[in-house]
């Protein structure tokens, strides 16, 4: 058994976590859209083909912003063929996903699903094939009320502006598999011109500016730098994504592979920070960790499937059945994200609905919970407030690819009414329980309230349509005394430790 001795002090504040940390993303890819969130005819749809089941299961997770409409897709998106009239809205190919969009559902019904499902919508512009001229329009009709030309056509579609707050300048510009692939210097100065021209029009928006598509791209680093200096003015956000595999299938350095986060996320702030001494600025700019996940287990398939049946509506694509393991990574991604939310504003779980989600639909059933949909629903129900740190004494093993890997990872947040106080915590040993001692300081009139856990052991176990084999179990095997909390953390397990004072 290992030991551990966790010392939460009300003093080790880190910041106030933004609540969009908690953000997701629905791409028009695969099944997200069409038999995810709309599927007219399905019994549980509403007046407007959207299925309350997973507007339920959205709801549960308290979602507070999502990105829309891509991805990969927005490369080469003309939102005007997704609005007004049935009779104008042009049936296009997506080369990035070699699928055929109806454009059904666009922006006026998106940002109408967003509403129900009580989220806010961040949006992005297509600088691919398209720039900044577009971006003005598509601007124009979200969010003005004037008497120009994109504004009134939305109002003769039926819609009051959609008030847009947040922006993304394109996605991934410097993948070579992006339609519209750019260098550093033509997208910072594209990114720049086009933020500019944005906040001419709106000035209560914010702009998010692609960083490097992942941290392995030979682009990282001087992409990120380059960018910086010609957009540093005119933007917010930089982006960061990553996307974890256990393709290797050892589930240890799968565990200790959430550490690679942390270099990425202090990689990029000093990129950011750098460019700012340069530029003598007295403006921040922070992180948009706009999409992460797990995601390997369809690669091949998808691959497969687009070469041998492309131009299809709404395939069964990037259809990814999480593992148990799948979630305890998740989980340790969320503790770094709340560990690093001084500087990571944003991040957003990519995607929400049957694309690499938490939430899964069937055609002619029900939806579903993936088990990665329950680290994700409790870091959004309880880790809204202020990140506070955890000083953790734990030891220390290797793996694989990683060295120093602590066994035991662990961050706390107090709520914004100052009355509850969340542990998470991760046992990221496979084959060692660890017994934990968890201590308050400064926490007056504070007590244990409870303990929910998710555990297997069976790393591989995954739920479906019909059973849900990992779910969150409520923990009874545990001693307070003294205001020391002693629980053991069960070898590979995602714990919520609640405290509470009245
Ligand atoms: O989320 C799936 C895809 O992953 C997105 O379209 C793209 O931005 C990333 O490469």
């Amino acid at each position: 058994m290992s030991d551990t001795r966790i010392v939460i002090n009300k003093d080790n504040k880190i910041s106030d976590i933004d609540d969009r940390l908690y953000g997701s993303f629905i791409e028009h890819l695969g099944r997200a859209v069409y038999e995810g969130i709309y599927q007219p005819g399905h019994p549980s749809a509403d007046e407007d083909g959207f299925r309350q089941d997973v507007l339920e299961l959205v709801k549960e997770l308290n979602v507070p912003v999502v990105r829309y409409p891509g991805g990969n897709y927005v490369s080469n998106f003309f939102w005007e063929d997704s609005v007004g009239p049935e009779e104008h809205r042009r049936t296009r190919l997506d080369l990035a996903w070699r699928t055929t969009e109806p454009n059904e559902v666009g922006i006026s019904e998106f940002s109408r699903w967003a509403k129900k499902a009580g989220t806010s919508v961040m949006m992005a512009v297509n600088l691919g094939t398209r720039g900044t001229s577009d971006a003005l329009n598509f601007l124009e009709y979200c969010n003005l009320d004037t008497d120009s030309y994109y504004a009134s056509l939305r109002r003769q579609h039926g819609d009051e502006p959609f008030g847009i707050k947040l922006w993304c300048m394109g996605n991934e510009m410097d993948g070579p598999w992006q339609v519209g692939q750019k260098t550093a210097y033509e997208y910072g100065r594209l990114a720049r011109e086009t933020a500019k021209a944005m906040k001419m029009m709106d000035d209560t928006i914010e702009c998010v500016a692609c960083g490097s598509a992942h941290i392995n791209m030979p682009t990282f680093g001087t992409w990120e730098r380059e960018v910086l200096t010609q957009a540093y003015d005119y933007i917010d956000y930089i982006s960061c994504h990553q996307y974890f595999e256990n393709k290797a299938g050892n589930t240890e350095d799968f565990f200790a592979s959430a550490d690679d986060l942390d270099r990425f996320i202090d990689t990029v702030t000093s990129i950011c920070d750098e460019v700012k001494a340069q530029m003598k600025s007295d403006k921040t700019v922070n992180i948009s960790f706009d999409e992460w996940n797990c995601w390997y287990h369809t690669l091949d398939q998808d691959d497969e499937r687009m070469k041998k049946e492309p131009w299809g509506i709404a395939p069964h694509l990037l259809e990814d059945n999480y593992t148990f393991e799948d979630a305890i990574v998740n989980g340790l991604a969320l503790i770094k994200f709340i560990k690093h939310s001084d500087r990571v504003k944003i991040a957003c779980l990519a995607q929400l609905v049957n694309v690499i989600a938490p939430i899964m639909t069937e055609k002619d059933g029900g939806a579903w919970k993936q088990t990665i949909f329950y680290p994700f629903m409790h870091a959004s129900l309880y880790g809204r407030g202020s990140a506070i740190a955890c000083d953790v004494t734990t030891d220390t093993h290797s793996t694989a690819k990683h060295k120093d890997v602590t066994d035991v990872e662990a961050v706390s947040v107090l709520s914004k009414d100052g009355k509850q106080l969340t542990v998470f915590a991760v046992n990221r040993l496979t084959g060692e329980d660890a017994a934990a001692e968890i201590k308050l300081e400064g926490f007056e009139g504070f007590i244990f309230d409870s303990w929910q856990a998710l555990e297997s052991d069976d790393m591989l176990v995954t739920n479906s349509a019909d059973e849900e084999r990992i779910a969150p179990a409520s923990k009874t095997d545990y001693e307070y005394k003294d205001g020391i909390l002693k629980a053991t953390l069960k070898a590979a397990s995602w714990n919520v430790i609640i405290f509470k004072k009245d």
